[in-house]
């Protein structure tokens, strides 16, 4: 069979070479060349859906619609919840995660679930594992046998070609592709992985999607920092791409969606990762709270908001003198900049300074929150620490903390702290402004603050210079000192 030609065009300028150069000719630019398939396709491929439907036809946006479209739900609540109620038909879907995380399990899961329903078979395709390999791992999922089982089929392959040939004939409503970097299109020469396989076998797929309205989902391995070429060029193709994430080392796995065509961003799915497979965990609400006895310096519990779901979070610090070295400042889970504007704001508005101290901070369970609402937890958490005194544990906070160390309202707080108390949390710190009013809600014991020195003497009993070891708060008139504090020495 004749190969097509395909030249290595320069995604800067668009100048097009024969072979693969490092620097552009034309505008100088660095490793921008993609292999790129030029000629026409062998074998009838077709190249586009306009090729595949015919010239399309403009629709006026007040024509009928379509009605409401069937999602296929996937069996896992979790993850329906995240992609808005299930898998759109026709839809291109990007899983992305670390290696080992558990992409392939989720997915031969999904594949369990959606022919299990009344949507029809799914075909599962992977260029990772032999066909033994995905057998052994269904049984140990429990589809092994039975209805559901009969109608995955697993086809062990890196030829995106042979996988649409067998979708176009077998008609399954989903086909997943585990994974898009061991994928290669038969015309161009480049590895698997390299950038413009990764395109190519893409926009193939993409094709069988949008064309035959089956839902492909891609699986893309993601590399600690992101940078992986591959899946990250694939996002703005894709309809939705979702973050399966997580610590690996333990059982807690989140799922996030960070592009959604159908759904909202918002929403966090909470899986744990079990002897067959992942599952649903009972309270989320009560996942990401570590278990140790009794309050710690060190660790206070963040009323968080992810999407619709309230999740308690535990937020744990730990300062200790630098030395003469430079302070270490690290962070997990928590936005390193975010972090280091508290820091900034502890120093100059309550009197905490940690400049000479090392700071360390994360949350528990693996979780990543991207809230302001967690400031206030974080910066107790330091203050905790440095004073080495512990925040009762039945207590939860919540409040974003401006430049001025004023704390400002957050989203949600009637359901913060509603979770909270069904939790069993006894006291919250909250913001002062707005809907915040001292005195029981819903049996929880609300102490509103309006900056983050008055969270401190809330929170610590103590006066913030006081907390900072400096003992000089006793004698500075302006710093606020619950005065009738029984632990003032
Ligand atoms: P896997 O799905 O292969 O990860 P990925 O496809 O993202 O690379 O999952 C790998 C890990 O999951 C592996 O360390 C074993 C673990 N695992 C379980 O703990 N329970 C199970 O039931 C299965 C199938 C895997
Ligand atoms: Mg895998």
């Amino acid at each position: 069979m004749a190969r097509a030609q395909s030249r290595f065009v320069c995604q800067a300028c668009g100048a097009d070479y024969p072979r693969w150069e490092g620097q552009c000719r034309s505008c100088s630019a660095w490793n921008t060349l993609v292999e790129t398939v030029v000629a026409a396709r062998p074998r009838g491929l077709r190249t586009s859906t306009r090729l595949a439907t015919g010239a399309p036809a403009p629709v006026a946006l007040s024509a009928p619609a379509d009605g409401p479209v069937d999602r296929l739900p996937t069996g896992i609540s979790e993850l329906d919840r995240v992609l808005g109620g299930g898998i759109v038909p026709g839809s291109l879907l990007l899983i992305g995660g670390e290696p080992g995380v558990g992409k392939s399990t989720l997915l031969l899961q999904v594949a369990g679930g959606v022919a299990s329903g009344p949507a029809g078979g799914v075909l599962y395709a992977t260029g990772e594992e032999s066909t033994g390999q995905v057998r052994l791992r269904a049984a140990r999922l429990g589809l092994g046998s039975g209805r559901a089982a009969d109608a995955v089929s697993v086809l062990a392959t890196s030829e995106v070609g042979a996988i649409i040939e067998m979708a176009r004939a077998s008609r399954p409503a989903l086909v997943v592709v585990d994974s898009i970097q061991t994928m290669t299109v038969e015309e161009l020469d480049g590895p698997a992985g390299s950038v413009g396989q990764v395109r190519e076998s893409a926009l193939r797929l993409m094709e069988l999607a949008k064309g035959e309205g089956i839902a492909v989902v891609l699986v893309g391995h993601v590399t600690k920092d992101g940078s992986i070429a591959g899946p990250r060029t694939l996002e703005h193709l894709v309809d939705a791409v979702i973050d399966l994430g997580g610590d690996r080392g333990g059982v807690m796995r989140l799922v996030r969606a960070a592009k959604n065509r159908f759904g909202s961003t918002d929403e966090l799915g909470v899986l744990e990762m079990g002897e067959s497979g992942l599952r649903e965990v009972a309270d989320p609400g009560r996942a990401f709270l570590a278990d140790h006895d009794g309050a710690a310096p060190g660790s206070v519990v963040a009323a968080t908001l992810e999407g619709s779901r309230p999740l308690l979070v535990e937020v744990q610090a730990l300062v200790s003198p630098a030395g003469y070295s430079t302070p270490a400042r690290r962070a997990s889970g928590i936005d390193p900049t975010r972090l280091a504007l508290l820091l900034a704001v502890l120093g100059r508005r309550a009197g905490i300074g940690l400049g000479t101290h090392d700071v360390y901070a994360n949350l528990a369970g693996g979780l990543s929150v991207d809230e302001p609402g967690l400031d206030l937890a974080v910066a107790l958490a330091l203050a905790s620490s440095l004073r080495d005194r512990p925040i009762d544990a039945r207590t939860a906070v919540v409040g974003e903390i401006g430049l001025l160390g004023e704390l400002r309202p957050v989203s949600g707080l009637d359901r913060r702290l509603r979770e909270a108390a069904r939790l069993g949390f006894e006291r919250a710190i909250v913001p002062s402004a707005r809907g915040a009013s001292p005195g029981r809600v819903d049996g929880i014991q609300v102490t509103p603050v309006a900056s983050l020195r008055d969270a401190v003497s809330a929170a610590l009993g103590v006066g913030s210079d006081e907390a900072s070891g400096t003992r000089r708060g006793a004698r500075t008139a302006a710093i606020p000192i619950d005065r009738d504090s029984p632990v003032r020495g």
